[in-house]
C-alpha cells in the first residue's frame, strides 16, 4: 500500500505530491464501506496490463453492443477511477475545464438524446489497488471482479513510457536502464508487479467472483475473452453486437477514438507518448538487454514458482 503515495527517490518533488492528491488514505478508507450491488462489476489490474482495453471492452458490453452510444461519453465517465480522490480541488477544476470544452466546441460533443441512449445494465470501475485495499464488499462477493494482467516484461515496457507522459508520475525523463531495476525490485508506484498479481491471481482460484485475464489471450483471440466476459458476467449478446464490440475494442479503432484513448485527459501529456502506444506482444525485445532479460528470467521463476501461473512472453 505504501507504494500508492510514496515513490522512490530517483523520482522528483512532484511525484511526491500528485499521487498524493489522486488517491489518499482518507479516500481509500471512505471507500472500503461501499456496499456494491451483484451486478457491479470492478475491473483490476496493475497499471499497464490492458486496463482501458478491458474498460472498453465491458462498457460496450453492458451497454449491449450499442458502440455508438457509448462514443458519446469519455471512458472515465463510463468506467471511472474506483480510488480517483474526487473531492480534490483540482479534480473539480478539472470538470469545469471539460464542460467548459464543451460548451466552446472543443470537446466531441455529448448530444443529450445520446446520453440517454446509453444506459448500461450494470456500474462499472477500475481499481489498481493491491487487493488487500479493495473495499470489503467487493473482497466478499458482493460484485464481480476482473483482473486483467500482462506479461511482466512487456508490462515493464509499457510502464517505463507511462513514466514519461503521466504528469502525476512527473513526466519521467527516466531512462530504461534506470527504470529497470525499479520496476524489477518493485520499488514504484503501485508496487511489485508480482505481488499484486499473485495475490489476485490466488484470490481468483478460490473466489467465483473474479475473473483472471491475460492480455495475450486478449490479443490472440478476443472474440473468445468476449465470450468469456459475458459468461462471467451472465450477459448475452447477440452476433451482430458481439461483432460490434469486438471491431470497437480492436487496437486500430480505439487508438483512433478519443473518448477510449484518454485524449484530452490532462494527467496524461500524449505529446511524449501516446496512451495507445504500440499494442503488441513482445515489444519488450526491444528494450531489454541479453542480461536484464537472463536477471528478469530468474526472478519471474523464483516469485512465480508454485503458482500454477505463467505467460506469454512472445507474440
Ligand atoms: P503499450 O504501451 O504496450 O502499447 P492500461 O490501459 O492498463 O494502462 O494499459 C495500456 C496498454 O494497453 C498499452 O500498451 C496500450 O497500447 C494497450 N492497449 C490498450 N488498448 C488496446 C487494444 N485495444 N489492443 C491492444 N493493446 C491495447
Amino acid at each position: 500500500a505504501k507504494y500508492l503515495f510514496r515513490l522512490p527517490q530517483a523520482y522528483n518533488f512532484a511525484d511526491y505530491i500528485w499521487p498524493g492528491l489522486l488517491m489518499s488514505p482518507q479516500r481509500i478508507l471512505a471507500i472500503r464501506d461501499i456496499e456494491f450491488q451483484p451486478s457491479d462489476i470492478i475491473i483490476a489490474s496493475y497499471p499497464k496490463s490492458g486496463t482501458t482495453w478491458v474498460s472498453e471492452l465491458v462498457s460496450a458490453i453492458v451497454h449491449n453492443g450499442d458502440t455508438e452510444a457509448i462514443k458519446a461519453k469519455r471512458q472515465h465517465e463510463r468506467v471511472p477511477w474506483l480510488e480517483l480522490n474526487t473531492d480534490y480541488a483540482w479534480v473539480k477544476l478539472y470538470d469545469f475545464w471539460q464542460s467548459a470544452q464543451k460548451a466552446l466546441g472543443y470537446s466531441p460533443t455529448v448530444k443529450e438524446e445520446d446520453e440517454k441512449k446509453s444506459k448500461p445494465v450494470a456500474r462499472v470501475w477500475f481499481t489498481h489497488l493491491p487487493l488487500e485495499l479493495l473495499p470489503k464488499s467487493a473482497l466478499e462477493g458482493g460484485c464481480r471482479i476482473i483482473y486483467v494482467s500482462r506479461n511482466p516484461k512487456d508490462n515493464a515496457v509499457s510502464f517505463f513510457h507511462f513514466h514519461q507522459m503521466a504528469r502525476f508520475l512527473g513526466q519521467q525523463t527516466t531512462t530504461w536502464e534506470e527504470f529497470f531495476p525499479l520496476y524489477a525490485s518493485g520499488d514504484i508506484y503501485c508496487g511489485s508487479w508480482f505481488e499484486h498479481v499473485l495475490s489476485y491471481w490466488t484470490f481468483s482460484r478460490v473466489n467465483k467472483h473474479v475473473l483472471f485475464l491475460k492480455y495475450e489471450d486478449m490479443k490472440k483471440d478476443l472474440s473468445r475473452e468476449v465470450s468469456n466476459i459475458c459468461d462471467f458476467i451472465d450477459f448475452d449478446l447477440d452476433n451482430e453486437a458481439r461483432k460490434r464490440v469486438i471491431h470497437h475494442c480492436t487496437f486500430d479503432t480505439m487508438k483512433n477514438n478519443r473518448m477510449a484513448n484518454r485524449e484530452g485527459v490532462w494527467l496524461f501529456n500524449q505529446a511524449r507518448s501516446k496512451f495507445m502506444r504500440k499494442g503488441v506482444v513482445g515489444d519488450w525485445k526491444n528494450y531489454f538487454t541479453v542480461g536484464q532479460s537472463e536477471i528478469f528470467d530468474q526472478l519471474y521463476s523464483y516469485k512465480m514458482k508454485g503458482s500454477n501461473l505463467d505467460y506469454e512472453f512472445d507474440p
